[in-house]
């Protein structure tokens, strides 16, 4: 049936009334709820995107996941390469599903793992990453597709409150453009999924370098006039972080990339080694001033950009 010209008016001038009320209050079209009263140490960034799905980082400690089973969460999901904490979660009720997931994509056989994980859940999930910001988002968008019929816009729009970074396009474009998928597809896949799949031996070491990093920039961090940094403690964790990056050299999986790669990775090594000599001079006494240590830690933060932004992030 044609439309009558004043309906046509009317339903203008709707939209528009929408848009004014969108523009006065961001808040009100914002595809996810922030649960900002519980701590970052405890959670980061936990969001409920429905009445089936929330996402956060990784859950820190028994509180965590008494905090999780008081919402109601009946599975985890982490997207993250890391082990689950699969004794808490148990403590508490809570049924893990380990889908282990990069930053260069979010491949359709991982994405399905994913909805199937929600299907099968008997209350609400949780979807985490490390940070909850771009892996996890990108997964929780996925299950929201499948739950919760979700448009590819809303999927976007999220991940965009979320803060996924444009850097990691195909994540975003996978999880932008994945389709709710069919019973007979779903069918396909086991329900039992694992609770913890083992890392690749990269993932691992990355893994372990990251913890280590942090250590170490926790040191710089101290408010001096508490206590004053630890540089004994402190050279002890930089000699480790090179030591770390000695051991990654020598993966028979980084022996097989490419030169360039290798490159990096001794750039880094040779960093980590430098730092462990401005730290210990730090710790003797012999330099007071901290700054070429900032600035050394700096430097390497840039590093770990450069590389994944090379191997990591794209595919
Ligand atoms: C020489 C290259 C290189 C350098 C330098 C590097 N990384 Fe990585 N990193 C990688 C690659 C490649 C991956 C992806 C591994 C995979 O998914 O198979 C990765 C993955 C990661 C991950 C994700 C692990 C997961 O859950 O899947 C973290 C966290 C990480 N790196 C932290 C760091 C930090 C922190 C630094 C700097 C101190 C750093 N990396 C330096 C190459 C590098």
């Amino acid at each position: 049936m044609p439309q009558h010209p004043s309906r046509l008016m009317f339903a203008a001038c709707w939209s528009l009334v929408a848009l004014f009320a969108i523009a006065q209050d961001p808040a009100a079209k914002l595809p996810a709820k922030p649960l900002k009263d519980i701590p970052p140490a405890v959670m980061e960034n936990v969001h409920q995107l429905s009445a089936n799905v929330y996402s956060s980082g990784g859950p820190n400690g028994e509180v965590a996941f008494e905090t999780l089973a008081k919402l109601g969460i009946k599975t985890i999901i982490s997207v993250d390469g890391a082990q689950p904490d699969l004794v808490n979660a148990k403590k508490f009720g809570l049924k893990y599903v380990h889908v282990p997931i990069g930053y260069d994509a979010l491949p359709k056989e991982k994405a399905l793992l994913i909805a199937k994980a929600v299907k099968e859940s008997k209350g609400p999930v949780l979807i985490h990453c490390h940070h909850g910001k771009h892996r996890g988002p990108a997964a929780a968008a996925v299950a929201c597709v499948t739950v919760d019929n979700w448009t590819p816009e809303q999927a976007l729009a999220w991940m965009k409150q979320a803060g996924t970074s444009p850097n990691y396009a195909q994540l975003i474009k996978d999880a932008g453009s994945f389709q709710k998928p069919l019973a007979a597809e779903l069918d396909k896949i086991p329900a039992d999924l694992p609770e913890a799949v083992a890392p690749t031996p990269l993932v691992d070491a990355m893994l372990k370098i990251d913890d280590r990093f942090d250590t170490v920039l926790k040191h710089f961090n101290v408010a001096i006039d508490v206590k004053g940094p630890n540089w004994k403690q402190a050279t002890t964790d930089a000699i480790q972080l090179d030591e770390d990056f000695r051991e990654f050299q020598r993966l028979p999986a980084v022996t097989k990339l490419p030169v360039d790669f290798q490159k990096l990775a001794a750039d880094m090594q040779k960093s980590a080694a430098e730092l462990h000599l401005a730290i210990e001079a730090l710790a003797a006494g012999k330099v007071k001033d901290t700054a070429p240590a900032r600035d050394l830690v700096t430097r390497m933060q840039q590093q770990c950009v450069t590389c994944h932004k090379q191997y990591r992030d794209q595919k």
